[in-house]
């Protein structure tokens, strides 16, 4: 069995009022697609926030294989977290806008850089040598997610779908262990969405990198994922297989209401293909 890389143990969270995460337990294995889905404010990019350590847990931990070994992640200073390998693209896109695709990339680059702020500024032969390091890693990303017709563009005039892809980019540029892509479909077409599946694949068996997803295109998620966890309202409702969990019923119950609902639906059953959860659940997508 596949090495654990990232293990969230009865993590809960509380704003005010709303427990937006209560007592969630997953393990993420090494070199697998994990997925979260649940409708909205079901506490995902909470998780999320979590694990890049923009929140801190008021419960539970998360364990974490890092470079040197087994961490905890709940109590590494918030700055660390991309040395420790981890890489996040966000649910709105945030990249400079007046920069352009390759110099957003450079500066995700940053992140991993080894040399100090004195050997930056005398532009020694190890600073000079890290930011070749940099470019190299920039064009090699840019050539994988076939960016080079962009490079030199400035972010502010791409269209979305290109933006969605050149965060995506400058996530790989700081060679991630773990990669977290927070609805990497929204507001992308159809096509697009292919495109964006294609890339998941590549980067999960031509790099090797673990990649754990919030998504609500289902057919997104069947096609990439190795597993799936549902959440609704903070708390874990089902795990296993993008078809097991589709087919659980505290899910179906989650995305329509109640178990009643599905039930008139079925008798609709519109086009073929895509199970009436499924069709739902990409309804659900905002
Ligand atoms: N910083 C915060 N302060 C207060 N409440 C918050 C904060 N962040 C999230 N919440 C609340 O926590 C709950 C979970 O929010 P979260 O953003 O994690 O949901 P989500 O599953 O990502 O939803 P969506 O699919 O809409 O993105 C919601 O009720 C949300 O309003
Ligand atoms: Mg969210």
């Amino acid at each position: 069995m596949s090495e654990v890389l990232l293990s969230a143990k009865n993590l809960s969270v509380r704003f005010g009022g709303v427990l937006a995460v209560n007592h969630v337990s997953f393990d993420v294995k090494q070199g697998e697609v994990f997925t979260l889905i649940g409708p909205n404010g079901a506490g995902k990019t909470t998780v999320f926030n979590l694990i890049s350590r923009i929140y801190t847990p008021t419960g539970g931990e998360i364990d974490y294989l890092g470079p040197k070994g087994m961490v905890k992640l709940t109590t590494q200073p918030p700055q660390d977290v991309a040395s420790l390998g981890i890489a996040r693209t966000f649910q709105n896109i945030e990249l400079f806008e007046h920069a352009s695709v390759l110099h957003n990339l450079l500066i995700g680059r940053h992140t991993h850089r080894q040399t100090g702020l004195w050997q930056d500024i005398f532009f020694t032969s190890k600073a000079r040598e890290a930011e070749l390091l940099a470019r190299e890693k920039a064009e090699e990303v840019i050539d994988f997610l076939s960016l080079q017709h962009y490079r030199d563009t400035y972010v502010a005039g791409l269209p979305y779908g290109v933006r969605k892809v050149v965060e995506l980019a400058r996530a790989l540029c700081t060679e991630p262990k773990l990669l977290l892509l927070d609805e990497p479909s929204s507001g992308l077409n159809v096509e697009e969405t292919d495109d964006m599946a294609f890339w998941i694949q590549d980067i999960k068996n031509e790099l090797g990198i673990t990649v754990l997803m919030v998504e609500h295109d289902m057919s997104l998620v069947s096609k990439v994922s190795d597993r799936v966890l549902a959440m609704n309202q903070g708390e874990v409702l089902a795990m296993g297989t993008p078809r097991e969990v589709q087919a659980d019923p505290g899910v179906i119950e989650a995305y329509l209401g109640s178990i009643d609902d599905v039930t008139s639906l079925r008798r609709e059953a519109a086009s073929p293909g895509a199970s009436d959860s499924e069709q739902r659940m990409g309804a659900n997508t905002p």
